[in-house]
């Protein structure tokens, strides 16, 4: 086995959508895969393995690592992926909905990265927290998912500093990205400087350049991957 393939990545929410998208890229890229996601019904590519696993779940992911450790017994990269959002105006929005949003996109990184840290270190690994433009510009009715966002690039750049220069840490933050839903109109593919939406593809090639060995000067910093749209200056017409 030569060093490349002999690297362990470990990816959250990778059973389909972009998650699933940067754990193929890495492993077409050689990396051996360890997907953990909720959903009963995904996989891990090829000589990878899958775990079913909450990850807003601190018993689950101390048990994800434990059996990390004990199995692949090194980590190279984690890529903190899982994320949803609920939109809903915020007189109607549930403190549970609140809580359950914020530990699966927020806290769900925290762990990780808590369980993680001895085999990062390790490793010298590299962290990819997915976050979103939301961060940074809203629509009505998303106070939570912006919030959440807006926290994981701030988990970013502390974890960055705290577990520097052994582990590298960045964020890429999309913009709109098909995973689901209908297809674009032509009027909203346009709105985009770039002339369209992205796709997991846009997302997975940069995620593997920050977990490789070509940013190693790369930490703390946030990726906005969006087409341009948070760019973009809107007035009334
Ligand atoms: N698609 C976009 O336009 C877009 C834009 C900006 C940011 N993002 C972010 O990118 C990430 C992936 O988005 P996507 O569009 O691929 O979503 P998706 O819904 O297609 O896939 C998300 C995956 O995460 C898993 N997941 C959700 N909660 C989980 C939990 N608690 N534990 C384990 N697994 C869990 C789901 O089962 C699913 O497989 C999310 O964090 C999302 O917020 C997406």
């Amino acid at each position: 086995m030569d060093a490349a393939s002999s690297r362990i990545a470990l990816v959250s929410g990778g059973a389909k959508g972009i998650g699933a998208g940067i754990a193929a890229r890495l492993a077409r890229d050689g990396w051996r895969l360890v997907v953990a996601d909720r959903d009963p019904a995904g996989g891990a590519p090829s000589g990878g393995r899958y775990v079913i696993c909450d990850v807003g779940d601190e018993a689950a992911v101390a048990a994800l690592l434990r059996s990390v450790a004990a199995t692949e017994q090194r980590l190279d990269a984690l890529i903190c992926n899982a994320g949803y959002m609920i939109r809903k105006p915020i007189a109607e929005l549930t403190l549970a909905e609140w809580s359950s949003m914020l530990t699966t996109n927020l806290t769900s990184a925290f762990l990780l990265v808590r369980e993680a840290e001895a085999l990062l270190r390790a490793a010298n690994g590299a962290v990819v927290t997915i976050a979103s433009s939301r961060a940074r510009m809203s629509e009505p009715d998303t106070e939570c998912y912006s919030a959440s966002k807006g926290g994981l690039v701030a988990l970013t750049h502390a974890l960055a500093i705290s577990l520097g220069p052994d582990v590298r840490v960045n964020c890429v933050s999309p913009g709109w990205i098909l995973t689901k839903g209908p297809e674009p109109t032509e009027a909203e593919q346009a709105f985009h400087p770039a002339g369209r939406v992205g796709r997991p593809d846009d997302i997975s090639g940069l995620v593997a350049f920050l977990v490789g060995p070509e940013s190693l000067f790369i930490t703390g910093a946030e990726f906005v991957v969006d087409g341009g749209v948070t760019r973009k200056m809107i007035y009334p017409e």
